[in-house]
This record gives C-alpha cells, sequence and structure tokens, in this order.
C-alpha cells in the first residue's frame, strides 16, 4: 500500500502490517531499539505527544522534518544513538510514519521496516503464515519514492513464497529492479531527499538507506513499540 490514504481498500484485519517511513521515522525506530530503548508510544498529534511529555515521558516530534519546538528529541537516526536512552520510553510524532502506524493497530501485527534492518523483517514474515500488507507511510498522502523502493526490496526478496497481490506491489518491485544497483543516486531527485539537503541531513539519507545494519524487529504491543523477542 503506497499511502496510508489507501490503506481502506486493504483488510489489514487478516494480514501483518510492515510499516515503513525509510526518511527517517522508521529508520529512528529501529535505530532507537538496537541501542537499547525500550518503548516508543508513536501518537498522531502534536498534543498526544506534549500530554506524554507531561506526564514525564522523553517526546521526539517532527513536522516537515524538522524538530518541533518544546520537544525533546528529533527524527534523526544519529539522536537515538544515545546512550541517555538506554532503557527509556519514548513518545513519537512524525509528520507521516506515526500516522501511518496508529492506522494500522487493527491488524494482525505492526512491526517496523526499514533498510537498516530488511533482512530481519524478511526472515520474520517468511517465518509466519499470514498475508503481508508493506505500509508505505509516503508524504502527507502522497507516494515517496524511498518508501517505495523498500517495498519492492521487500517483495523481491518475498516473492519466491508469496503471492504478489497488487499493482502496487507489482510496481515498487519494478522500480527497485531498476534502481537496486544505485539507490543513492537514483533516489537524488525524490522529494523528501530534496528536502532534506535542504535541511542539510544528507548524512541522515547516507544512514537510512544502509541495509542490515541491525538485527532488531520494532512491533506494536498494545500502545506502545518494543523490541521483538527475535530466536
Ligand atoms: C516522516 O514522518 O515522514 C518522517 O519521519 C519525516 C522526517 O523525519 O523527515
Amino acid at each position: 500500500c503506497l499511502t496510508p490514504e489507501l490503506l481502506h481498500l486493504y483488510s489489514v484485519k487478516d494480514r501483518v502490517v510492515v510499516v515503513v517511513d525509510i526518511l527517517r521515522a522508521t529508520s529512528c525506530m529501529t535505530t532507537a531499539f538496537a541501542h537499547g530503548v525500550e518503548k516508543i508510544i508513536p501518537v498522531a498529534t502534536l498534543e498526544e505527544c506534549r500530554a506524554l511529555q507531561n506526564q514525564g515521558l522523553l517526546a521526539a516530534a517532527e513536522r516537515d522534518a524538522k524538530k518541533a519546538d518544546g520537544f525533546d528529541l528529533d527524527n534523526s537516526p544519529f539522536s537515538y544513538m544515545d546512550e541517555k536512552l538506554i532503557g527509556q520510553t519514548i513518545a513519537m510524532t512524525t509528520t507521516n510514519g506515526t500516522q501511518a502506524i496508529t492506522k494500522s493497530k487493527e491488524a494482525i501485527q505492526v512491526i517496523i521496516g526499514s533498510f537498516l534492518n530488511k533482512t530481519a523483517i524478511i526472515n520474520y514474515l517468511q517465518s509466519q503464515p499470514h498475508h503481508v500488507l508493506i505500509l508505505c507511510a509516503g508524504w502527507k498522502g502522497r507516494v515517496n519514492l524511498e518508501d517505495t523502493l523498500f517495498a519492492g526490496a521487500v517483495a523481491d526478496e518475498l516473492r519466491d513464497g508469496f503471492t504478489i497481490e497488487d499493482d502496487a506491489s507489482l510496481g515498487a518491485l519494478t522500480i527497485y529492479s531498476c534502481m537496486k544497483y544505485n539507490m543513492l543516486k537514483s533516489m537524488a531527485s525524490s522529494s523528501h531527499v530534496k528536502r532534506l539537503h535542504r535541511l542539510n541531513l544528507a548524512k541522515d539519507i547516507e544512514f537510512c538507506i544502509r541495509e542490515d545494519l541491525y538485527n532488531v524487529i520494532p512491533v506494536l504491543e498494545g500502545d506502545g513499540l518494543v523490541k521483538m523477542k527475535l530466536p
């Protein structure tokens, strides 16, 4: 599913949903759990995030790729490598990524995908019996290239064991097949890449497209994301 706005066309009740927001929400979440964060509570609005902050939680808030005023953490994966965050619970709201998560709560399971934990995601999906929906966070209701590339990369790896059900998956797979040999160059004209460059965040882009740095899978349990216990 190439944007959450199309989610109503799919039944998530019988699917495992992989939420992806490569630049940068799900890359941040994956990095955070790999570096010892205990729990992340994804919320849709700044107000909900502020309320959790007022209860004493650390709060991360991003809008239009910038840290929202008055919050503790931004949306750069490098901000989640801080040893002070080990064992912490963080409330988080982002422009697109946390919106996609909060819209998926009826799924059998919601897990968090990024290039950083791509193989962990693929191995897990291959080991479970359910249908899969890869939900691209996109940008404010529009398709974006980087999330589509991730969906294509996962579809490429899963196509032997799964039936590709729709043209969105087929399209993502085709785009990935064309671009996989030089992702950074291929993504250069993506709207969000250009937005991040304008904010001098090129290092975030380069980091978020690195593959398999981390063998962790964030999974939604109740109101928050925790690190899945992997075999
Ligand atoms: C998003 O939610 O789309 C991203 O997290 C935005 C960003 O961090 O640049």
